[in-house]
């Protein structure tokens, strides 16, 4: 399958489960596509349409996913909206899959603090027709200087370290599961 796997990642925590599911769906001989999205890069222009499943992922900064992802996503969404491809009553298209993931600390709320990123996340492919099969939750330790303490504070516990090695090894075989969907 033709597989595009986009991301951002502010601390590089989303980076390290975007880096497993690139490995691990080459390893499966999956055609992918990696594309980090920054700050310089939220404006660039992506076929979407063009691949068969997609992994979107993001840190999650204030319910939501970063800024530039955001952008992103909006830039996308008229241009689509624009062609035609965003129709009423968003009719599946066949074969286009789509997994939703985010990482998260989850210092006040848990869990809950994470859902409407990776909601939001799913919009834009719901609206074009891909099917979402999936939305995975991976937790981030804060890795700003001033946050650091909320690693170990709050309604996760200890989350310093993470995503760690089990959390990756967690990724490596969710992607191969998901992949035979
Ligand atoms: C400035 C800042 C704000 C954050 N805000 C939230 C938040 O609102 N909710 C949450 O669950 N996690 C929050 N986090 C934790 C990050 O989502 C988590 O560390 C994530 O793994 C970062 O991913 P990234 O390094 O790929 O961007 C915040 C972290 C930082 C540094």
């Amino acid at each position: 399958m033709k597989i595009l796997n986009i991301y951002y990642s502010a601390t590089g925590n989303t980076e390290k489960i975007a880096n497993v599911i690139s490995e691990t769906a080459k390893k499966e001989e999956h055609e992918v596509e990696t594309i980090r999205i920054t700050k310089e890069s939220s404006d660039i222009d992506i076929e979407l349409l063009s691949y068969d499943f997609v992994f979107a992922g993001s840190g999650v900064y204030q319910w939501l996913p970063g800024k530039p992802i955001q952008e992103f996503f909006t830039k996308m969404l008229w241009k689509y909206f624009e062609k035609g491809e965003i129709k009423p009553a968003a009719p599946r298209r066949s074969n286009k899959k789509a997994v939703l993931y985010c990482t998260y600390g989850g210092v006040h709320t848990g869990i809950n603090e994470a859902i409407p990123a990776v909601k939001y996340m799913g919009q834009l492919f719901d609206h074009l027709g891909f099917t979402i099969i999936a939305e995975w939750y991976f937790v981030g330790e804060y890795r700003s200087k001033k946050l650091t303490p909320f690693s170990t504070i709050g309604r996760m516990g200890n989350i310093k370290g993470r995503p760690n090695e089990n959390d990756l090894k967690d990724v490596s075989e969710r992607v191969k599961g998901i992949l035979k969907v």
